[in-house]
């Protein structure tokens, strides 16, 4: 593990970690898919960029930048027409790939493309690909990688502080015992999944006290499962629970205007057959609810005041060092623009190959 403090030194300002202008190229989350029903479009700016997003008649949601190229019309007072969306203005027609299909005083469209984004929908969710080629797959919870998924959307939330600044929480061995006055000593292992995720998984026994752990204590004694999944630097998700069950919650953060962190929380489990395990779900996810809370108390507070300048870091903060140096790693862009703040160093074929073939197994 590189260790290398010169990664928080005033004199180099980091690329991605804690940087207000700067965000991975990544899968990022616009609005929940039922907030958007078949014939709907909706306005919608992510991560500083203003887009337009429809879903068709065939149900597939599409994202285009939102103004006409005719005359800069917002597209989103447009209409949905089949699976392609028509300008309020001067009815302008574009298919789902962008492309101009109908103007209707000229006997054949000009050949225009709009730029369009890849979307997809997962979690209940709808995202886009922040670039031209989606390069990795959709975030997902590793554990549940295979499975189909109950998901409850929880809270929406906005942070005065930076994304990265929310993400390491989860690392932050530290204020456990500071902060949530766990008496545990967190011991974290750090594995790359690949180019743009990073697993933190905590196998230290729990001892001792507090009404929470004596709760689980007197069913199991093993180690307690704490294993923290990121991607593009910017969500994370905490696996929590004795190995027989484990609850997943998701805090998906983009940046936000003036470095601000938007959050959405998303619980999850897999998905059970029947009533039963429909109602059996139910309890699970309102117990994922009630651990995300146990979490959350008490952080609030400092994300809200905290000016973020990691000066001192010690041997316990390791995993947040081992954060920020996979994050550096990965492929910047410019928030508003999202043109890349410095070229991508490795070649891109491979992994979009897997990507595809990981879509098509979903
Ligand atoms: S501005 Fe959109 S068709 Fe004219
Ligand atoms: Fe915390």
């Amino acid at each position: 593990m590189n260790l290398n403090s010169q990664t928080f030194s005033s004199s180099r300002k980091p690329k991605n970690f804690n940087n207000p202008e700067h965000f991975i190229e990544g899968w990022y989350w616009i609005i929940p898919s039922r907030n958007l029903r078949v014939g709907q479009v909706k306005p919608v700016t992510i991560l500083g960029r203003e887009l337009v997003i429809y879903r068709g008649k065939d149900k597939r949601v599409a994202t285009f930048d939102a103004y006409c190229p005719h005359m800069g019309a917002h597209l989103a007072e447009g209409k949905v027409e089949g699976n392609a969306l028509r300008c309020f203005f001067h009815h302008w027609k574009f298919d789902a790939e962008g492309m101009c299909i109908d103007i209707p005083c000229l006997d054949t469209p000009l050949s225009l493309k709009l730029q369009t984004w890849p979307t997809a929908e997962k979690y209940g969710m709808i995202w886009v690909w922040t670039g031209e080629i989606p390069q990795q797959p959709l975030p997902f919870v590793p554990e549940l990688e295979q499975e189909e998924c109950d998901v409850a959307i929880h809270s929406h939330f906005l942070m005065n502080c930076h994304p990265s600044v929310v993400m390491i929480n989860a690392i932050d061995a530290q204020h456990f015992n500071t902060v949530h006055e766990l008496p545990i000593e967190i011991i974290f292992d750090g594995q790359e999944l690949n180019e743009n995720a990073i697993i933190f998984s905590n196998i230290t026994p729990i001892k001792d006290n507090p009404f929470f752990i004596k709760l689980i204590r007197l069913f199991y004694k093993k180690a307690i499962t704490y294993s923290v999944c990121y991607w593009y630097g910017s969500i994370v998700i905490v696996t929590l629970g004795p190995d027989f069950f484990h609850v997943h919650m998701m805090f998906a953060v983009r940046l936000h205007e003036g470095g601000k962190a938007e959050g959405q929380i998303l619980l999850l489990t897999k998905k059970r057959k029947g009533f039963f395990g429909w109602l059996s779900n139910r309890v699970v996810l309102w117990l994922t609810k009630i651990a995300g809370k146990f979490f959350l108390m008490g952080d609030i507070k400092i994300v809200q005041t905290i000016k973020f300048d990691f000066k001192t870091p010690l041997k316990v903060d390791q995993p947040i060092m081992q954060f920020i140096n996979h994050v550096e790693k990965q492929q910047s862009l410019m928030w508003g623009t999202w043109q890349e703040a410095r070229s991508r160093d490795v070649e891109s074929k491979p992994k979009r190959e897997r990507w595809q073939d990981k879509m098509s197994n979903d």
